[in-house]
């Protein structure tokens, strides 16, 4: 199996999250983040609401990202490539980890200058329907210093929580942050530049909570 695969596997197997850089190569890399621009040009962007079903609201206090859902039926090239990726590992992980990841779901996101979101947890412990079992993110932006801030801020003891432990991710081009949905608290710290993503969710069966 591919090497970069293998990274990820063991990272989710030991500590329940991996980072890895050149996930993408630079030329798709830089693809994307045009396709990310020109999409949020185009005015496909929306902002990012907290909350599921009636409880969803945008809450600019919260987060300040605006999204473009991506619809796997619909693709350009660029993204068809991201997507098949995906798919790829999502298999890998299936035959490794045995996560019963069934399919995947994924957002372009671009933060404004100034942007963040708060610590927050992508899947809630609790929540009966829904079935996100790992977080994925994509950077795109080029160049990216540590002073622009932007960070992804990972809080890495699940049972701390955000009173534990971090490590600061910087968003570099074509890297890849893949981590335990229901576990690890994490935030984007205020990044003074814009910054582009492609975030994803595997997700797990979904169980239908009228069943219990
Ligand atoms: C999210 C998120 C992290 C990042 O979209 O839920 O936490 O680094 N994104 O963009
Ligand atoms: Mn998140």
């Amino acid at each position: 199996m591919e090497l970069l695969f293998e990274q990820i596997i063991s990272g989710l197997a030991t500590v329940g999250y991996a980072v890895v850089p050149k996930f993408l190569g630079s030329d798709l890399t830089g693809q994307l983040l045009s396709e990310n621009h020109s999409g949020f040009e185009g005015g496909r962007f929306h902002t990012a609401g907290v909350g599921r079903g009636n409880g969803h609201a945008v809450r600019n206090e919260i987060r300040t990202d605006a999204v473009d859902w991506l619809d796997p039926q619909n693709l350009s090239e660029a993204l068809a490539i991201y997507w098949q990726r995906m798919e790829d590992l999502r298999m890998a992980i299936n035959q490794q980890l045995f996560l019963g990841l069934v399919s995947f779901e994924a957002h372009l996101a671009r933060f404004a200058p100034g942007g963040f979101y708060l610590p927050h947890l992508d899947r809630h412990r609790e929540a009966g329907g829904s079935a996100r079992i790992l977080s994925t993110v994509v950077y795109l932006d080029q160049d990216w210093r540590p002073e622009i801030g932007g960070q992804l801020r990972l809080y890495t003891d699940p049972g701390a929580g955000v009173n534990g432990p971090s490590i600061d991710i910087f968003p570099d081009a074509g890297q890849l942050v893949v981590f335990l949905a229901a576990e690890f608290w994490h935030e984007v710290c205020v990044s003074t530049r814009e910054r582009c993503s492609i975030t994803g969710w595997f997700r797990g069966r979904e169980i239908d909570p009228m069943l219990f």
